[in-house]
């Protein structure tokens, strides 16, 4: 039987001229995550991330620095390896687009694309903008000024060397239709068949050392440098052997996948597909573009002052839960909102109440009852087959989901098998068997239970690489983890002693979450779908003939336009009764009625109004909102309401009386 091709898995190289924050941070962690998860089924692995070291903005970083930008570099590296280093990110190989190693095979691709005839030399004219290292056309630029800093353009004339990547449109967009998952997710690879439905302009792949002097320099004419892109997308091909070892290169390439993000999409499907058309080199199986963290629904950035550092959050929660949390709020290919917030609220929820919470009150009954030991016994339980197939259901979805990246589908229906196994605690309440003294039942109960903790420590373990194995030794087993492939329900051995069960995700307590259960929302469950967020478009990219396309994030970014806003139906409605939730502190079922239509729904606000206070109240709610069940109440919709200065809650209303079910826009 043939070996199946090592998982060879890549991160974009990450510009040595800042520090990287959160989003950066995201890619690697989905590396590493994709890295666990084919050797935990028994795959050889290759994982590469690096650093791309050349251009304007390091070469001005470093300056502005007073040092070179070797030094500046160098500098920077060593914060990205301490970076991964913190967040456990076991990467096998590191490239820099300084090392000889690139920087040969960087000459050795411009030799062989311009001896091929694929790169040409051509002397144009256009507006330049210094500091953005771009030309622009004279119609981009009416008031000769930069479109994107504003500063100043010169009109430049300048001779430069072209790679004809018009020369190769035709088949890239023909092995795009006839590789359909080469480009993922669907709606990315629909904007690249539109980027490519226009024609494909050359791309101008140096720079004249006059201008720049810091990059690799161009094999046939020294006079000039490689334009920064040719040279970082190289470093896929350079970091494992090309040309130099071809036997290894051959046991790697084709990557299995390029991990991105959405911003640099073309760059990687259209530049990088070309130049390995020309190179004669077979194109990577999958090139995914993720979404983008955003803040409070804009870009983060340095000049805005909202860049999340990863390692505060690690310092404050723990690598494991900063792990969890980014897989599983984000829809891997949507973009998500960051905020504190949704993190305390998602750790509380899945984390401690729903798997830390079941290991612990599991076993701390088991210690009580059965002096810790699980019996296999004889399974009579109903509900004994119906979780085993469950479970064996919830593998193999994982796996598909997993192979598919798609790391939030994976993390939500491991969470299904908890929810399940939770309610199986509830349902079969081991504290009466107990005391009717049911022994061979409640001994059902536990292993059911225990395997069940077994079983999703095997599925967390890619992102919850340090937790996953505490799960496994509170229950009284080794922590090294068999291939996930030979993973089957039952396989807890009978007599296996469970330790003490300490809580693996302690609840969290903070100042913040009072505030936030104050005002109802701690109560309610985390969104389960991760994608509440608008599912921004990726920047669009303008080639103009003289320059690559502008790679900078559009503004448009973080904003929605109106078609977006106009998917969440909100309408006027009026509240016909309200109760409170038995046993909870803020919430509210309330009755309303818009147009002909009734709703039930359920509010967090019942420390801020009594249920009699609002009958006749006109609200605004949010009509197409997912049915949710929260403490068990059905709620179809959301009613709107805002924080107050002193810690209150304002229901949202109209400023004159409207009629029920009209909509507000
Ligand atoms: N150097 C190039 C990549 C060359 S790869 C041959 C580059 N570097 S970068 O440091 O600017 O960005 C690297 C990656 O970080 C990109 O994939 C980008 O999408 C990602 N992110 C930057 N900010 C991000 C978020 N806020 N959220 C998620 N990812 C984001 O581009």
């Amino acid at each position: 039987m043939s070996q199946p091709k090592k998982f060879y898995i890549t991160t974009p190289i990450y510009y040595a001229n800042a520090e990287l924050h959160i989003g950066h941070a995201f890619t690697t962690l989905a590396a590493d995550t994709a890295t666990r998860f084919q050797k935990a089924m028994g795959r050889e692995t290759w994982f590469l991330t690096g650093s791309d070291e050349h251009g304007q903005k390091v070469e001005q970083a470093a300056k502005a620095k007073g040092i070179t930008p070797i030094q500046h570099t160098d500098q920077l590296v060593e914060k990205f390896k301490s970076l991964w280093t913190a967040l456990d990110i076991r990467y096998d190989d590191f490239i820099r687009t300084t090392e000889e190693r690139h920087r040969k095979t960087v000459q050795y691709v411009l030799t062989t694309l311009h001896e091929k005839g694929d790169i040409y030399s051509a002397t144009y004219t256009g507006w330049y903008c210094t500091p953005c290292e771009r030309f622009w056309t004279e119609k981009e630029v009416p008031e000769k000024v930069c479109p994107d800093c504003k500063r100043p353009v010169e009109e430049l004339e300048e001779k430069n060397y072209f790679f004809k990547m018009s020369k190769y449109q035709r088949t890239l967009i023909d092995y795009i239709n006839a590789h359909p998952d080469f480009i993922r997710p669907e709606n990315r690879k629909n904007e690249v068949l539109g980027f490519l439905a226009k024609p494909l302009q050359d791309l101008c792949i140096s720079r004249p050392k006059k201008r720049l002097s810091w990059g690799i320099e161009v094999p046939f004419d020294p006079e000039y440098v490689t334009y920064v892109w040719v040279d970082a997308l190289t470093n896929y091909i350079s970091a494992i052997g090309y040309p130099s070892d071809m036997e290894r290169f051959n046991k790697t390439w084709p990557a299995s996948c390029h991990l991105v993000g959405k911003d640099i999409l073309t760059t990687h499907a259209v530049y990088w597909s070309t130049m390995l058309f020309a190179l004669g080199l077979p194109l990577p199986e999958i090139i995914f573009a993720h979404g983008w963290w955003v803040i409070s629904g804009g870009k983060m950035s340095k000049s805005v002052g909202n860049v999340v550092n990863p390692l505060d959050l690690v310092g404050k929660y723990g690598i494991d839960a900063f792990r969890f949390f980014l897989f599983r709020e984000m829809a891997f290919g949507s973009d998500a909102a960051f905020s504190e917030d949704a993190f305390v609220i998602r750790y509380n929820a899945d984390l401690a109440n729903d798997f830390g919470n079941l290991s612990q009150r599991t076993l701390s009954m088991l210690l009580k009852r059965r002096d810790g030991v699980f019996h296999k016994g004889t399974a009579t339980l109903p509900q004994s087959r119906e979780i085993a197939d469950l479970a064996a259901a919830v593998k193999k979805d994982y796996i598909a989901s997993m192979e598919n990246f798609l790391f939030h589908e994976a993390l939500k229906r491991t969470w299904e098998l908890i929810s399940r196994l939770n309610k199986f605690v509830d349902e079969a309440a081991p504290w009466k068997l107990a005391k009717e003294e049911k022994w061979a039942e409640l001994d059902q109960v536990f292993y059911i239970v225990g395997e069940g903790i077994r079983f999703c420590a095997y599925l967390v373990q890619p992102f919850m690489p340090h937790t996953a194995p505490k799960f496994l030794e509170q229950i009284g087993l080794p922590t090294n983890f068999v291939p996930l492939k030979n993973l089957e329900w039952g396989q807890l051995p009978d007599g296996t002693k469970c330790k003490e069960a300490t809580p693996i995700f302690p609840r969290l307590d903070t100042p913040r979450i009072e505030t936030l259960k104050k005002a109802g929302k701690a109560e309610i469950q985390p969104p389960k779908e991760g994608a509440a967020h608008a599912n921004l478009p990726a920047p669009s990219s303008k080639p103009s003939p003289l320059s690559p396309p502008a790679l900078a994030p559009s503004a448009a970014d973080g904003i929605i336009n109106y078609d977006e806003f106009m998917k969440t139906h909100l309408c006027v409605a009026v509240v016909e009764s309200a109760e409170k939730i038995p046993e909870t502190d803020k919430l509210l079922k309330l009755i309303v009625r818009l147009g002909e239509e009734t709703r039930q729904l359920v509010a967090g606000i019942a420390l801020h109004y009594k249920p009699e206070d609002l009958i006749g109240k006109q609200v605004v709610m949010v009509k197409n909102l997912k049915p949710a069940k929260i403490r068990g109440v059905e709620s179809h919709g959301m009613i709107l309401a805002a924080g107050t200065p002193d810690g209150g809650l304002a229901i949202v209303t109209t400023d004159r009386p409207s009629s029920p079910g009209i909509r507000v826009k």
